[in-house]
């Protein structure tokens, strides 16, 4: 099939189905994969995007010392849906948000509610507008969800589409195409970007995301804009305050990343006020949907004294050892696309290796390989390699040792690039 041309923008709206379904197999996401790693080397895992820092070790000590007969009482007992408007209280007073703006914090992480809001927001139904469009390279598992959970007899043509621009575009160039192309293409309701970007790390100008507000605000009929941020705990800009300002936007937000609790897989959502807020609460929200143990965890996470210090110190953190892995990727010869160093995860190149990732975990380095983001960039591929930030320094300069012994190889055997 063609790509559809839209002044001069081709945009990719095939469900590649042979790459979605290998999606979760790749090495960077399914650890159970057998990798054939040289012998006696460590695996380093710079793959997943949890916290190397993980959470604030505080929330433990605060838990044994003060709350431990309460830790049984919360596994014995159905949950309390006050403790859950106190997280969104919480959030809230976090981020200096109206009473109004509906915030709801939910199991399954963000991106199940990703999911549940392709499921029970949108109208798929045959002539009913609904389509959703990316700016190309972003988060791919959008497009997988969409694969997965909408059903294909409903629409003649897969309902999403991603912008394929060349690779190298800038992100707030992406923004200001997608705010441009939104207006040639009135099918498309849904509009779904990542602040950060996911793979980039890169982030967006004020005014690129005001203008993609506009753009999609569309008076009679607002489109459903939704914002990423699953990595957005540590960037100057994000989105929030726009959710306040316009009416049709969903902002999604995690605790799996710089928060660093991975593994209770929570997520919350921050709904603009009004219309949008009350469908949220009705198609969306459940009752004793996040546990009790997890309500009080997140309870004790949220508060100020002790998630303020701790996002500060992964910032710091991140800003160091990102700095470090820029430089040492460059004097390897690597690619590097423009990225926010904030930001734990960057997208990088070897031009000369046309399978670095699967190369690279035979030197049992663990990185998501290229083609990953195939369903939403069509330039990329394997030779492009998603990085997340180790946890210091230290472990940048064995990686590093690593990456410079495989670049080695690779020049004296390029066939060995292909010995997985
Ligand atoms: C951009 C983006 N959104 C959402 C998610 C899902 O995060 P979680 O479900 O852990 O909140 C991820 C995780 O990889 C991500 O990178």
């Amino acid at each position: 099939m063609q790509p559809e041309k839209h002044n001069h923008i081709n945009i990719i709206n095939q469900p590649r189905s042979e790459i979605m379904a290998d999606y979760a197999g790749q090495q960077g996401s399914n650890h159970s994969r057998e990798i054939n790693v040289i012998p006696n080397l460590e695996l380093i895992d710079l793959g997943l995007g949890h916290s190397p820092w993980g959470a604030p070790k505080k929330i433990v000590e605060t838990l044994i010392n003060r709350h431990s007969s309460e830790i049984l009482n919360r596994i014995e007992q159905y949950p309390s849906d006050r403790w859950s408007a106190k997280l969104a209280q919480l959030t809230r007073q976090r981020f200096n948000l109206s009473e109004e703006t509906h915030v709801s914090f939910q199991p399954g992480g963000s991106y199940r509610i990703l999911a549940n809001i392709l499921t029970n927001l949108i109208d798929w139904t045959p002539k009913k507008e609904a389509g959703i469009i990316t700016p190309g390279l972003c988060f791919p598992n959008i497009a997988l969800l969409v694969h997965q959970l909408v059903p294909q007899n409903k629409k003649q043509e897969f309902p999403f589409k991603a912008l394929d621009l060349p690779i190298n575009t800038s992100y707030d160039q992406r923004i200001i195409s997608l705010a441009q192309h939104r207006q040639q293409d009135p099918l498309s309701k849904v509009v779904y970007l990542d602040l950060p970007n996911n793979p980039t790390g890169a982030t967006l100008e004020q005014d690129s995301l005001t203008a993609i507000a506009e753009a999609t605000l569309n008076k009679n009929n607002p489109d459903l804009l939704i914002i990423d941020e699953a990595y957005g705990d540590t960037i100057n800009i994000n989105a929030i305050s726009l959710a306040q300002q316009y009416p049709h936007i969903i902002i999604t937000r995690s605790v799996s990343k710089t928060i660093g609790l991975a593994g209770m897989r929570i997520g919350y959502a921050i709904v603009s006020p009004g219309q949008l807020s009350e469908l949220y609460k009705k198609s969306m929200d459940l009752v004793f949907d996040v546990g009790g143990l997890d309500q009080l965890i997140l309870q004790q996470t949220l508060q100020p004294e002790i998630l303020n210090p701790h996002l500060k110190q992964v910032k710091n953190k991140i800003f160091q050892v990102k700095t470090h892995l820029i430089d040492q990727l460059h004097s390897l010869g690597l690619n590097i696309l423009p990225t926010d160093m904030n930001v734990p995860i960057l997208l990088a190149q070897a031009p000369h290796i046309p399978n670095f990732a699967s190369f690279l975990a035979r030197y049992g380095i663990i990185i998501e390989s290229g083609s990953d983001f195939k369903d939403v960039c069509s330039e990329i591929n394997d030779s492009y390699v998603r990085i997340r930030t180790p946890k210091d320094i230290q472990t940048v300069n064995i990686a590093m040792q690593r990456i410079q012994n495989a670049i080695q190889e690779a020049q004296e055997n390029p066939e060995a690039c292909w010995l997985t």
